[in-house]
């Protein structure tokens, strides 16, 4: 049968079935081994990132890491970080980051990611991009031949006012991918919308094809005064740790 590119054996026997988060945290687990003390850190959002940041707290407080400073990259991550005595800061005060450590939404076959489900992807953007590694930590069913091929949403920011407009705006520039574009709301409520940790929504991207050129693609959306930031997360992963039944796949760029 064929074996995969395993550069960790999971500790639970083989038969032992795994739940989406026990995969979650074993990627997350592998990616704290990158950490080292006296590291500038950017922290991620999501249920795969905390496992990691609970783990990277775990680590401070046994002493095992030390002079640690980490760049929350949400609100809900600031309070998290804050409740594990996890010292932070920000981008003004450490505009170089040395590792990032997130999960995303999608993993195309190049490492290029769809991120913000979870509604924080301006400031992952902001500070997944000044960090000089970036390992990415998801579980196996996050991998999609391309861009929107799990039929999960491309989010995309955009500022509240006229949204219509903006949604208008994304959905006939997809037209050819079969583009729908939705406001996000949030969740149990019909028509409330969602609002970032910066005071922006949400449209949510789905496609029924592949959109083909990303950055055609993000260029484009980004051309919509509108738009804040989208969604896809073009060569900016250096590492991708995959955790899946099987086992644990690390792959560099
Ligand atoms: C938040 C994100 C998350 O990293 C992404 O949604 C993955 O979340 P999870 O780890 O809960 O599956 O981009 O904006």
């Amino acid at each position: 049968s064929k074996k995969p590119n395993t550069t960790a054996a999971m500790s639970s026997p083989p038969e032992l079935i795994l739940t989406q988060d026990e995969l979650k945290k074993i990627a997350a687990y592998k990616a704290v081994e990158y950490v080292e003390s006296n590291m500038i850190l950017g922290l991620g959002t999501g249920s795969t990132a905390k496992h990691a940041i609970d783990r990277i707290g775990e680590l401070l407080r046994q002493g095992k890491l030390s002079n640690i400073i980490g760049i929350p990259t949400s609100t809900i991550t600031h309070e998290q970080a804050l409740s594990l005595n996890i010292p932070l800061s920000d981008l003004d005060t450490h505009p170089v980051l040395d590792l990032a450590i997130d999960g995303a939404d999608e993993v195309d076959p190049n490492m290029n990611l769809v991120k913000g489900r979870g509604g924080s992807l301006l400031r992952e953007k902001m500070i997944e991009g000044c960090c000089k590694k970036f390992v990415v930590i998801v579980d196996e069913s996050k991998l999609v031949d391309y861009v929107g091929a799990s039929g999960l949403a491309l989010p995309v920011e955009v500022v509240p006012f006229c949204w219509k407009f903006t949604a208008s705006k994304l959905q006939t520039l997809f037209k050819d991918a079969g583009c729908v574009a939705k406001l996000r709301v949030i969740s149990g409520s019909v028509d409330h919308p969602y609002v970032t940790d910066n005071g922006n929504y949400i449209i949510d991207l789905y496609f029924k094809k592949d959109i083909g050129d990303l950055k055609a693609a993000g260029d484009a959306m980004l051309r919509f005064a509108g738009v804040v930031e989208h969604g896809m997360f073009i060569d900016m992963a250096t590492t991708l740790i995959v955790a899946g039944e099987l086992g644990i796949t690390v792959r560099h760029k």
